[in-house]
């Protein structure tokens, strides 16, 4: 083996691993500090943040270094300038401020350090996992986070899907209404029933009010593992809650996603899917194995497997596609005419 292609075997990818936690804390305290709203708004060298966050100097040189390595900012003869993303996502007061999103699992860091407790423990797994005992208010803030995000990734759905043929969407685990209110304002002949959680469609109901789209979005309170779905729907979505569930749970959905669907009708399933050899994504993998952290019996699906769950339901026309890069995958299959 010549000198080039001779592999290093060093420590450096695991020391990344070891300390990846301290990128995610580094970017909490920024959000909590409204370190980039405070760049965007003119506090654009070390001094002038120093005064705007009432900190020291030295505390700020520290969290500018480590948001310059992270390169969520850069700098210029001493002027900083945050990253496009940070940009767009971080500065408070614009439409696109997604903090809420970025922080959503803050509150499971500690349950995330007990994980070897929980890939351990004898005790069995719950069906519901997080949402065993779900409360109104919790699902308010829950929905609160993936609102935003819902509604973007529901934009993207509504462009890639021609939904101008389709009268009746069934969005199951539809949580705030996002795809199903974006989809009622892109397709003026449709409406749509969100199906999710009883404190969840209570929170539903308001975002449907507060879009003003409550003639054409209804909700249906229900567990979508065996509340019996409407039957006169020619469109039925579910979007990005397949890993909260086992390989059984999943294949009955789509079975009875199938026998629901009015002939030539359509499901569309977008989720967190590895690969067919496993190697990613890791956010898919990852969203997996939170469900140990959640003690539920959820897991990384892979696109194979979601195949085979439209297949063995008697969809035809199956494909799939990638929705979001390094995350998302849309499987889609058509009822039978
Ligand atoms: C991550 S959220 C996604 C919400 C929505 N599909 C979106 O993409 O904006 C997952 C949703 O699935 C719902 N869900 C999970 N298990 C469910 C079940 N068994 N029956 C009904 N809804 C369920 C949750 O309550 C939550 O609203």
């Amino acid at each position: 083996m010549s000198k080039e292609t001779r592999e290093t075997i060093d420590t450096t990818r695991l020391q990344r691993f070891a300390r990846a936690y301290c990128e995610s804390a580094v970017l909490f305290a920024a959000i909590d500090l409204e370190l980039f709203t405070h760049v965007a708004r003119g506090a654009d060298t070390e001094d002038k943040l120093a005064s705007a966050l009432d900190i020291s100097g030295l505390r700020v040189e520290r969290l500018v270094n480590a948001a310059l390595a992270m390169k969520l900012m850069s700098i210029d003869g001493g002027t900083l300038r945050n990253a496009a993303d940070a940009s767009r996502y971080l500065v408070k007061g614009q439409p696109t401020y997604a903090a809420d999103w970025l922080t959503f699992t803050r509150a499971d860091v500690p349950k995330w350090f007990q994980l070897t407790e929980a890939l351990t423990s004898h005790q069995p797994p719950s069906v519901l996992g997080m949402y065993d005992d779900l409360t109104v208010e919790q699902a308010r803030s829950y929905h609160a986070s993936t609102y935003s995000i819902g509604t973007g990734a529901a934009r993207r759905f509504t462009k890639r899907v021609d939904l101008s043929g389709r009268r009746r969407l069934l969005d199951l685990g539809g949580g705030s209404g996002a795809y199903s209110i974006q989809a009622v304002k892109m397709y003026p002949q449709l409406s749509a029933i969100v199906l999710d959680l009883p404190p969840v469609t209570e929170v539903a109901k308001e975002y449907i009010r507060d879009a003003n789209v409550e003639d054409r979005v209804s909700v249906l309170p229900g567990d979508f593992t065996s509340t019996p779905f409407p039957d006169d729907v020619d469109v039925v979505l579910m979007a990005s809650n397949m890993a909260l569930y086992e390989e059984a749970v999943i294949a009955d959905i789509v079975r009875r996603v199938h026998d629901a669907l009015v002939p030539g009708g359509e499901f569309h399933l977008v989720g967190e899917m590895l690969d067919d050899d496993r190697g990613g994504p890791l956010d898919a993998a990852l969203w997996g194995i939170g469900e140990a952290v959640n003690h539920s019996r959820g897991k990384a699906h892979t696109i194979g497997q979601s195949l085979g769950y439209f297949r063995d339901a008697g969809f035809n026309k199956i494909t799939h596609s990638v929705f979001v890069s390094g995350t998302l995958y849309h499987v889609v299959g058509v009822k039978n005419s």
